[in-house]
């Protein structure tokens, strides 16, 4: 499967080639690649319990990446009109970067290709996910792979891949506020994990602490 290489021929390369340590992409990527070697969420809590997943493979090591990184490309094929399986299981191992909203400060955008359509409820799920992170969407583009013929990307695709780019590293340079809408979607979801972490504070001691910690919670 060739794409999402939209991401590294258009979109990264044009806006990170100077930047190789600015940021980090997750995509769906053939076996082989780490991405795909993640394993299912077992629901065991550890995460909530102790911050760490105990599960042996790339997760943790992916995790720290994006830690450690000042903007996140969140990149998927739509398969039966969702992200792929590779990607969503990588997300639903994020529930404890959820709760804590651990991506707080770092700026985020997504990508999608199709092969007849539907790309836009996907690329606002994946951007629905960041902004549950704590991290601050900027944008999406997508590309309906039917519709495009020969070997490259047309240039208006190009360019919105090229221009959102741009935008991630700007919101980044500048710290950009999320959108009006954006941020009151951010402070409810944070009052909803807030009571989660109130409700839940005797079975998830790590998050329980992270919050008195880094958000002040009392109670
Ligand atoms: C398992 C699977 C499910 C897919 N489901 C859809 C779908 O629901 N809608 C769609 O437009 N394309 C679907 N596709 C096509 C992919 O989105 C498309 O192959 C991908 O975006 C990459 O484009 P390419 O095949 O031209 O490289 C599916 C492909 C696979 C392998």
């Amino acid at each position: 499967m060739p794409y999402p290489p939209i991401l590294r021929s258009q979109f990264a390369t044009s806006s990170f080639a100077n930047l190789p340590k600015f940021g980090i992409i997750i995509s769906s990527n053939p076996p082989g690649d780490s991405i795909s070697e993640i394993k299912p969420c077992r629901a065991c809590n550890a995460c909530h319990k102790k911050g760490v997943c105990p599960q042996k493979d790339g997760f943790n090591a992916i995790k720290d990446k994006i830690l450690e990184a000042d903007g996140l490309i969140l990149a998927s094929p739509n398969y039966i009109f969702q992200v792929s399986a590779q990607l969503k299981t990588f997300l639903d191992r994020c529930g404890g970067a959820i709760h804590c909203q651990g991506f707080e400060g770092k700026y985020g955008a997504s990508v999608v290709t199709s092969g007849g359509g539907d790309e836009k409820e996907i690329a606002a799920y994946l951007n629905h996910f960041l902004l549950t992170t704590g991290a601050i969407p900027v944008g999406a583009v997508w590309a309906t792979m039917g519709k495009i013929y020969g070997p490259d990307f047309p240039k208006p695709i190009r360019d919105r891949a090229s221009a959102l780019g741009k935008k991630l590293v700007r919101a980044i340079e500048t710290k950009a506020q999320a959108s009006a809408s954006d941020r009151k979607e951010m402070a409810r979801f944070r009052s909803r994990m807030r009571s989660l972490m109130l409700w839940r504070k005797d079975e998830w001691p790590y998050e329980y602490e992270y919050w008195k910690k880094h958000r002040g919670l009392k109670g």
